[in-house]
């Protein structure tokens, strides 16, 4: 399907390596409430932010083809690790289709009255790569940032039961170093906001940033320049898919979309 036959009640389809990019999905539907939604989780594969770029490649390009084949309209990825590895690249391979990445919102939490301190949490993959470091070179000359790597997060996120004290000692290990010395905290992966009630009992009240809704926006600037916004007036809908196959994660998927504030 190429971008002239491609039509307005056609599916946008959203992924992350599992659950993580229903915290942007619910952002999208806030935005664009009329529009018909595929999210893929492929929680089978997750955690993508601790294997190599190309395995992580070969991942997300699975996705992006299955989703093609839903003849979907656009695509988000939900995810700042898949997003760091593969965006360009399935530029240049899928030119026909918006692909909409995220990034670490490190500019939003740039000050133009005072030199923050940004503590930025992300999964190694993201913050080994060039695009962060260029991200953060840019704005360097604005603001401090400090990088905390968070492996095993978003797999202990996978699992679910926040509350749980395993989570919060993992947390606590990440995070308290910091306590009292940083101005904000740049969420870096689209699994964290589900857990930024436990991020504030470690660091107070501070702002956590992510890039949800800037995502969103962006895709429905896209969507609008190619006339491909949805103009039903009837809600949406949504279909939860998951490499595990299993109800039991679908349901868990929908569990978190609804208990998600966004
Ligand atoms: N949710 C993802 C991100 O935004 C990836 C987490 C993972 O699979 O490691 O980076």
């Amino acid at each position: 399907m190429n971008s002239l036959t491609m039509k307005k009640d056609n599916c946008i389809g959203v992924f992350d390596s599992g659950v993580g990019g229903i915290s942007e999905l619910k952002e999208l539907v806030q935005l664009l409430p009329n529009e018909n939604y595929i999210y893929y989780g492929d929680s089978l594969h997750a955690p993508y932010g601790e294997k190599t770029p190309e395995q992580v490649f070969e991942l997300v390009n699975r996705v992006v083809r299955y989703l093609l084949s839903q003849d979907v309209k656009a695509i988000v990825i939900a995810c700042n690790t898949a997003t760091s590895v593969a965006v360009s690249r399935l530029r240049e391979m899928y030119p026909e289709i918006s692909i909409i990445g995220m990034e670490p919102a490190l500019k939003k939490a740039v000050s133009t009255e005072k030199r923050n301190k940004v503590l930025v949490m992300a999964t190694p993959v993201t913050l080994h790569l060039e695009k962060y470091r260029q991200l953060q070179r840019k704005l360097e000359a604005q603001a401090d940032f400090v990088s905390v790597e968070c492996p095993g997060l978003a797999k202990r996120i996978e699992r679910g039961d926040f509350e749980a004290e395993d989570l919060k000692m993992m947390l606590r290990g990440f995070l308290e170093p910091y306590r009292g010395t940083v101005d904000n905290v740049v969420l870096g992966c689209t699994h964290y906001p589900f857990v930024k009630k436990q991020i504030h009992e470690i660091l107070g009240d501070l702002p956590l940033i992510d890039g949800g809704k800037g995502t969103s926006s962006q895709v429905k600037r896209l969507l609008e320049e190619k006339n491909l916004l949805n103009d039903q007036s009837n809600p949406g809908s949504i279909r939860f898919e998951s490499s595990m196959g299993t109800e039991e994660e679908i349901q868990n998927y929908k569990n978190l979309y609804d208990l998600y504030e966004v």
